[in-house]
């Protein structure tokens, strides 16, 4: 979700009316994945690199961030969303920590789409947390090395259980991945947009959305081979 600074400077307001400004966009891009009918809907709103930003900005996301949880937990549990959580939860404050296990456990049996919120998370901080998990069960005797597979890792890794991304949108006029979801974002489709994150609304979303029939997904298979299966 880039671009709520710049967003910010074009109206001349602080940095922070960025930052909710982009609360308001992810809001609604929330409710129009459920409309479409998204499974999983993952939004990047803090990397492991955040940390660097000046202490001010940093601490007032971790506020925004409570708040934003605080606040929308209800109708995110009335529209049967599940909540869920990915990155180094041990780096950030206690009440974050706290909205956020309150949040996993009262939505845990929703159904209608799973919300993702990534914060202090980094696509080799993913990797390196897997590793270690893994390495620790083969130190106890329950796995050989020769059995670590892709199944492994990927049931390490954060987005354990829930389909690889189809779709990456990122917003602000970058074109790189910025250490976002590094393995599970193999063969999912990128789709890179100048719209700043507060401007990205319904519409834009349909843009990316008609972008994204627009590919053939061939996962390593020729065109001839996927036309003679009808794909
Ligand atoms: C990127 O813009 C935004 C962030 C790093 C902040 C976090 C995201 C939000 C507050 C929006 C949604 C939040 C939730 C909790 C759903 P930037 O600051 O990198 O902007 P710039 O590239 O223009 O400087």
């Amino acid at each position: 979700m880039d671009g709520n600074g710049r967003w910010a400077a074009r109206h001349g307001k602080a940095r922070h009316a960025g930052h909710r400004a982009g609360v308001r966009a992810a809001r609604s891009i929330t409710k129009a994945c459920v409309e479409v009918g998204t499974d999983v809907l993952t939004l990047f709103a803090f990397s492991s690199e955040n940390w660097r930003r000046p202490i001010d900005e940093v601490n007032s996301l971790m506020r925004l961030f409570v708040e934003v949880l605080q606040r929308e937990i209800d109708e995110i549990h009335e529209r049967g969303i599940q909540f869920r959580f990915i990155g180094a939860r041990e780096q950030l404050p206690e009440i974050l920590r706290k909205r956020i296990s309150a949040a996993e456990v009262r939505t845990a049996n929703n159904d209608q789409m799973t919300l993702v919120l990534a914060v202090a998370y980094g696509g080799r901080w993913d990797l390196v947390q897997a590793a270690r998990r893994v390495a620790a069960k083969v130190r106890a005797g329950e796995l050989e090395p020769g059995e670590i597979d892709e199944g492994v890792i990927g049931r390490h890794l954060s987005l354990t259980g829930l389909p690889a991304p189809d779709l990456l949108i990122r917003t602000g006029g970058e074109r790189r991945i910025s250490n976002f979801l590094l393995w599970d974002i193999a063969y999912t489709e990128l789709y890179f947009t100048d719209a700043l994150w507060p401007d990205f609304n319904p519409g834009e979303l349909e843009n990316a959305l008609a972008f994204f029939r627009s590919r053939q997904r061939r996962f390593g298979r020729t065109s001839d081979q996927l036309e003679a299966v009808g794909d």
